[in-house]
């Protein structure tokens, strides 16, 4: 999922593309993009203090050993509680943010009405083209999760938050990449990854 999200990243025509990254955890995101696309500027969200502190962590032992540019910076926020997108503004990123990105994380914000809302809000801070990348557990019969969705019920969600799904839905199906690798599967169940644009 790390390699497909940054891969949507990079396809971005900025040199230094502006990230943000929702309910980031302890950072494995962060310090993947930041390996794999030198020069990034990256803004990462989470609830819990805990973890963002071994972001900050981990970003800081691997500083050392990397000479690239990428400005990297967490904030403890409630994703659906807090007016999170205020620190954005005051760093002057509304509409010019190059790419949201999330990744096994959104089925945690609650349901369909509150992953919908967080994503209207990562819509108003895209630039036009940007784009919101994730990947997130799928539905799963034999592991349900109250807010874990099937393939049609996220790309109706990007649809309804306001992002292109470029072509066509049957064309973005392509896109979708509803993996199945075994160990994960056995652990997590099915997991996708989507795109959408503004
Ligand atoms: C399964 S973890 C995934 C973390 C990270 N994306 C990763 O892959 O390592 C889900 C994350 O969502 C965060 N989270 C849950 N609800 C949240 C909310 N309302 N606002 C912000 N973060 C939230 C948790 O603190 C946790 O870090």
């Amino acid at each position: 999922m790390a390699t497909w999200i940054a891969a949507k990243v990079a396809a971005s025509p900025a040199t230094k593309p502006r990230i943000v990254e929702l309910a980031c955890g302890a950072g494995y995101l962060a310090s993947f993009l930041k390996g794999h696309l030198p020069g990034i500027h990256y803004c990462g969200f989470d609830l819990s203090p805990h973890l963002l502190d071994h972001a900050r962590r981990r970003l800081d032992a691997a500083r050392g050993s990397q000479t690239d540019d990428a400005q990297m910076e967490f904030h403890c926020a409630d994703l659906v509680r807090d007016d999170w997108t205020e620190k954005l503004l005051g760093m002057g990123w509304i509409g010019i943010v190059d790419a949201v990105v999330s990744i096994q994380a959104l089925h945690d914000l609650g349901g369909l009405e509150q992953q919908a809302q967080v994503l209207k809000q990562a819509h108003e801070l895209l630039r036009t083209g940007g784009v919101l990348a994730y990947g997130d557990l799928l539905q799963d019969a034999e592991n349900p999760h109250p807010s874990r969705y099937n393939v049609d019920q996220h790309l109706q969600m990007l649809s309804e938050s306001g992002y292109s799904l470029r072509d066509s839905l049957s064309a973005d199906r392509d896109e979708v990449q509803p993996q199945t690798d075994q160990s994960a599967a056995a652990r997590f169940g099915a997991f996708g990854c989507f795109a959408g644009y503004k």
